[in-house]
């Protein structure tokens, strides 16, 4: 094991004037310098290689510096850099929206572009308002699931847990109503809150991470409980908003969460993996039926939002690029492979005392490390996991004792067995 070498200039060039996110400084961390990536390799100063297992932050899911990426933003670059989109378009952007159409169910058909996963729980929350707004129906009241993870805007902030990470901005968020997060055991009640709260007629929508909430743990629901769930918002005309910026493109085993569920929402949120890890861009994506409540001789009824960058043509090109990679069956092969991997490593974990909770949907898999304490995203053993496998050049992202994986696609089986292996020696050791 051996620790990461620390370039001293970067480091307090660093300390002297970056703030960097989700992070308390004061402790005296030092973030992990990397000055290149290629695959599913980091490079350190030292060239020092570390897996990322992480995909940083769940976006890169073809790896780094992929080639065929890469070409793209080369020649989009080099044919149109940038345009503002209101008032104008450009091919990359109408291309991308028709192929994005393509891959979602019959009642997605229109697209809006935003910067990030939490815009595009803005552009899908203020849309849901608006649709309401524009046919002079009184319904304000959204509903969400405890323990969600929307973004860090607030709107998102305000669909998301209320918790510590949020606490000093919770007196400038709106009304939201939470279902419990459902566990066999209590999906039937849950479903029962639910259908009181739709049948008030107060509801415009609910908004939920379908099937896995990712930042409360890699949390797994079930797809019974989601069906039945958007079925009841339907019946009382409730709209019913996707998550899918940390699901979709492939993670669970299928394009997007919702290829599980019988009944489809009528809004969608997709970001991370979208490019391909490559640029930030965010989308939220509707029904024509939601869309033509914007219609109106009156200016004031148009979806009057919009951010600098909306449709960046270098971002519409990379996530085509990246959707090209999704037509080849080599990608499907991959995550195919990953899942099994996990299966396997699931029933390895299974048999270790120290763990519990092992949950698994395609290429995510999470598990808890038993600690004294209960389990927590502040658990102090986050550090020590997170150093060890820096030490064995390894790159995970652990929620506190809450330990998951979510690889590029292009790991091979043996880095994935290398990713194991670190793990379950980090585990024996604790024993
Ligand atoms: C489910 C979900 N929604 C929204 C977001 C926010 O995305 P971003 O960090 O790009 O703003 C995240 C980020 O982790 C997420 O996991």
């Amino acid at each position: 094991m051996s620790k990461p070498k620390i370039d001293n200039d970067l480091k307090a060039k660093d300390a002297a004037h970056v703030w960097h996110p989700f992070t308390q400084t004061f402790k005296g961390v030092v973030p992990l310098q990397v000055k290149k990536a290629e695959g599913t390799l980091l490079y350190g100063m030292d060239d020092q290689t570390y897996i990322d297992a992480n995909s940083s932050w769940w976006v890169n899911i073809h790896g780094h510096a992929h080639p065929h990426i890469g070409a793209a933003l080369k020649n989009q670059f080099e044919t149109l850099d940038h345009i503002i989109f209101a008032g104008a378009t450009h091919p990359k952007a109408v291309e991308l929206a028709e192929r994005i159409c393509g891959t979602l169910p019959d009642n997605f058909q229109k697209v809006f572009f935003s910067d990030n996963g939490s815009t595009s729980t803005e552009v899908a929350l203020k849309m849901v308002f608006q649709y309401f707004f524009n046919q002079g129906i009184d319904k304000k009241r959204v509903l969400a699931m405890s323990g969600s993870y929307h973004g860090d805007t607030f709107g998102a902030m305000s669909v998301g847990e209320r918790d510590k990470f949020n606490a000093p901005f919770e007196p400038y968020f709106f009304d939201v109503n939470y279902i419990d997060f459902p566990t066999k055991e209590t999906e039937k009640g849950i479903l029962e809150d639910a259908k009181r709260a739709f049948e008030s007629n107060e509801y415009c929508c609910v908004i939920v991470e379908p099937l896995v909430q990712g930042a409360s743990g890699m949390r797994v629901y079930s797809v019974e409980f989601l069906d039945e769930l958007t079925t009841l918002a339907k019946q009382n005309e409730v709209l019913v908003i996707f998550d899918e910026v940390m699901t979709g493109f492939g993670r669970t085993g299928k394009m997007y969460a919702m290829d599980y569920c019988n009944v489809k929402p009528d809004i969608v949120t997709l970001s991370k993996g979208l490019t391909g890890g490559v640029l930030p861009m965010g989308l939220t994506i509707t029904s024509n039926k939601i869309y033509n409540a914007f219609l109106s001789p009156d200016t004031t009824k148009a979806f009057l939002h919009g951010h600098s960058f909306t449709a960046n043509p270098l971002g519409c090109a990379v996530a085509c690029a990246s959707l090209d990679l999704f037509e080849l069956p080599e990608t499907w092969k991959a995550i195919e492979a990953i899942a099994q991997w996990n299966t396997t490593f699931s029933v390895e974990l299974s048999k270790i005392s120290t763990v519990s909770n092992i949950r698994q949907k395609g290429t995510i898999l999470a598990f808890e490390v038993n600690t004294e304490k209960e389990t927590s995203y502040f658990s102090d053993l986050r550090d020590e996991l997170y150093n060890y496998c820096l030490g064995n050049g390894i790159f995970i992202r652990p929620l506190g004792n809450v330990v998951f994986i979510n690889p590029p696609y292009c790991i091979t089986e043996e880095e994935y067995n290398n990713v194991k292996n670190v793990l379950l020696n980090f585990l024996s050791e604790l024993n």
